[in-house]
């Protein structure tokens, strides 16, 4: 509680630091126009023209048709792709890079659900009301609030992501609703001479969200529902204490240590693995990579529980206007042009991501043709959201590189969650 009064207090101050600043900060065209936002939030808000947008690689190819689309209709508004790398920290960083410099140049950019309170309590997101409102209804709520900080909106949600269990149906014709279960049947890969379980567990915010998941799913929690670091428990022991014994018994293989989420695709697609944890766009990779030998042989399964399904770490993406953007009218269009019904529907056929608009979980079409998709909405109504917080970096970094040192057994458990509640502790009271 202590804790989080201080940490609580100290954010308030620092957003009216940041208020402050804002209004004595240079913003060309305040007045009026602007609304009700000001500073660098009430600048520009008319601008029209040439904008980029930054995302992190395109792995199911939907940005490029979308922006070829969008340039097409907009001769004097074209977007530039800006592709990142396919690795969330990386994705993450240079983000942060080109906020610090006030890059005008990232005009729009693609925004991982767990950096919207980061980035928006920097003052880096264009807040989305007054003048610049986006209409949010439709959207699933879970990922409203995801892109919502301190009351207000700051980007708009843009796919979703609920981790699934991705196996081998003719290896396991019936998949494993337990993770004892499943690693009861890694007696199955061993016979086979293939791997039996991976998910994401290089030391990055991949690692974080299998840790989490482990630790929801055996019944604990990384921070209590008042935000307050609570992970040193007998639950949470039990939960990580799962995957660092599935890594000693080889039901994790070692390899598995630097796998973020491509690995373990490749892996998969290869027939060298009976189970990957993974989010919904390999389903559509698995299916149609020519190097996937596992097309028509695959399923999709809720994670395995400790009774019954287990609990996901909430993902996803959310897209966002940077308040140095010069031409934020064209920003706020293409925004609306990158979620809209027909854009949701292409992004859940062409790559199979998670749409953010409820109605298409029930959309016939969509359903003949992604059997998978109620279990997915299971899977995100269920998800655990990663603790929100401006100092995030730390959070993740406190779970990371515990999680981490049991994984490869430089620590133990128990020691792994009295640092991690420590670290967690201090992210909480910058
Ligand atoms: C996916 C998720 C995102 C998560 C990341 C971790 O991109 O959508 O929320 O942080 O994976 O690698």
């Amino acid at each position: 509680m202590r804790h989080s009064r201080k940490f609580a207090s100290l954010a308030a101050a620092s957003v009216l630091a940041m208020t402050l600043a804002a209004c004595s900060g240079g913003g060309s065209s305040g007045g009026s126009s602007s609304g009700g936002l000001s500073g660098d939030a009430g600048a520009n808000l008319d601008g029209r023209g040439p904008i980029t947008y930054v995302q992190g690689k395109d792995n199911s190819n939907v940005v490029r048709p979308l922006v070829d689309k969008w340039n097409a209709a907009h001769p004097t508004e074209k977007v530039t792709f800006k592709e990142q790398s396919d690795k969330a920290d990386q994705q993450h960083d240079d983000l942060v890079q080109n906020f610090q410099a006030k890059n005008a140049n990232y005009d729009v950019v693609d925004v991982d659900v767990v950096w919207t309170a980061e980035f928006a309590a920097k003052g880096w997101l264009q807040p989305l009301k007054d003048k610049m409102a986006f209409d949010t209804t439709g959207f699933l709520p879970a990922t409203v609030a995801t892109a919502t900080y301190k009351n207000t909106l700051y980007a708009a949600p843009q796919t979703s992501d609920g981790g699934l269990l991705y196996y081998r149906k003719d290896l396991v014709p019936t998949p494993p609703k337990t993770w004892d279960e499943m690693m009861s049947m890694c007696s199955i890969a061993k016979a086979k001479g293939i791997d039996c379980y991976a998910g994401q567990f290089a030391q990055y915010e991949g690692l974080t969200v299998n840790a989490a998941e482990a630790i929801n799913t055996a019944g604990g929690v990384i921070v209590d529902k008042d935000g307050k670091p609570a992970v040193n428990t007998p639950e949470a022991k039990a939960g990580l204490s799962n995957l660092v014994n599935a890594f000693k018994d080889g039901n994790i293989p070692k390899q598995a240590i630097t796998y973020q989420e491509e690995q373990g695709r490749q892996s998969f697609e290869s027939g060298k693995l009976l189970f990957l944890r993974n989010w919904p766009y390999v389903y559509n990779l698995a299916k149609t990579d020519g190097s996937s030998v596992v097309k028509d042989t695959f399923g999709i399964a809720p994670l395995p529980g400790k009774t019954g399904p287990g609990a996901s770490s909430l993902g996803g993406h959310n897209i966002a206007m940077s308040v140095y953007s010069k031409h934020k009218a064209t920003a706020m269009d293409f925004m609306k042009f990158m979620t809209s019904q027909e854009t949701e529907k292409f992004y859940a056929t062409q790559g199979s991501l998670a749409p953010v608009l409820s109605a298409l979980y029930t959309d016939k079409d969509l359903v003949a043709k992604l059997p998978y998709l109620p279990v997915l909405l299971t899977s995100i109504q269920n998800a655990v959201p990663r603790p929100v917080s401006p100092f995030y970096p730390a959070v993740t970094q406190a779970v990371q590189v515990n999680a981490y040192a049991a994984l490869k057994g430089d620590k133990s458990v128990d020691q792994a969650l009295t640092d991690m509640q420590a670290a967690l502790t201090a992210a909480g009271s910058q």
